[in-house]
């Protein structure tokens, strides 16, 4: 019986919840696929780290051609994070015949196309749907099940980060680098929060749902963003008196022009309304299409292993095709 073995670039912690999320439903993972699945070689250069999982020492390596190299890894899981090195590694492993599975919004985001068409190149899977709202299985979806339309809207609370940043200083009163901090240790945050604070994270998820919508790429740094970095609590409590809450909201829309608006910025959304009650490091996003009507998409948009069910998901897909 084959076993699928896996490369994994990165054990930072997404690369711990994945790795985690493998050995915790390792038994339901391998009778759904009817094959064994094995993390055979990871790049990382910090063996000592405790992370809570025991990972045997020979499966470490420092040299990624090692694993692109490697005729018996079929999937190459990218977890490293950033734009590069991540992207060459990527186009190295698909251009080695690899099919890559990442969570990477950054590079895909600022690389979409030269991601995808590597791929086609290649005639490998490139897939990515832990790069946009976590455990929520958002990208699938909309080129799946939604694919039979015209989509006229997105609108979606896309960073965890941010969003436990407002949710604490809302409910609880807390300060902003207070929230931070508890939100970095908790691993939501990137390395750098800056890419989280300022919107960036959020424009970054939302080039890649523009481009899966409508087929249309705009460049992360094209997206008119702001962040919350600003926000005081006297604005919270403003918005508050006038029955509102603070959301970081990244939002695009297909006119009847054909012409697409899109922005990421903090917005008062009533207090009533759905969205203002996602909190902490939830997600949510709403998405209008011209058949199915308005639909609204939620769960952990953060965290180890919400994201690490989301990367195993788009390799157990990758290994129904492999098995085939
Ligand atoms: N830093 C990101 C967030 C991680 O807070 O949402 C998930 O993409």
């Amino acid at each position: 019986m084959k076993t699928i073995k896996i490369g994994l670039l990165g054990l930072g912690n997404i690369g711990t919840g994945t790795y985690k999320t493998l050995e915790m439903n390792r038994k339901e993972i391998e009778s759904t696929l009817g094959t064994g699945v094995e993390i055979t070689k990871i790049l990382e250069k910090d063996i000592d780290r405790d992370r809570g999982i025991t990972v045997p020492l020979e499966k470490f390596t420092s040299d990624p051609e090692e694993i692109f190299k490697d005729p018996e890894i079929d999937i190459v899981i990218e977890l490293l994070g950033g734009i590069e090195p991540a992207t060459g590694f990527m186009l190295s492993a698909l251009k080695s015949g690899k099919h890559v599975v990442t969570a990477n919004k950054a590079a895909v985001a600022a690389n979409y196309h030269a991601l995808t068409d590597a791929a086609k190149e290649n005639n490998v899977f490139l897939k990515f749907e832990a790069s946009v709202g976590g455990g929520i299985p958002i990208l699938g979806t909309l080129d799946g099940p939604l694919r039979a339309n015209k989509f006229e809207e997105i609108l979606g609370i896309l960073n965890g980060t941010t969003n436990y940043i407002l949710t604490m200083m809302t409910n609880e009163g807390l300060d902003y680098e207070t929230v931070l901090k508890d939100a970095q240790a908790q691993g939501f945050a990137e390395a750098d929060p800056t890419a989280d604070v300022e919107g960036i994270d959020a424009a970054n998820k939302l080039t890649i749902l523009m481009a899966l919508m409508f087929g249309k790429y705009v460049a992360p740094e094209d997206i008119p963003t702001t962040g919350i970095s600003h926000i005081t609590k006297k604005e919270i409590d403003e918005a508050a008196a006038n029955g509102c809450k603070i959301k970081l909201i990244a939002h695009a829309t297909k006119k009847e022009d054909g012409t697409i608006e899109y922005e990421v910025r903090p917005m008062h959304i009533s207090a009533t309304h759905p969205l203002a009650n996602i909190n902490k490091e939830f997600n949510a996003v709403f998405v209008k299409g011209n058949a199915v009507g308005d639909l609204m998409f939620y769960g952990k948009g953060a965290g180890p292993l919400p994201t690490g069910s989301a990367v195993m998901g788009d390799v157990m897909e990758i290994a129904k095709t492999i098995l085939k």
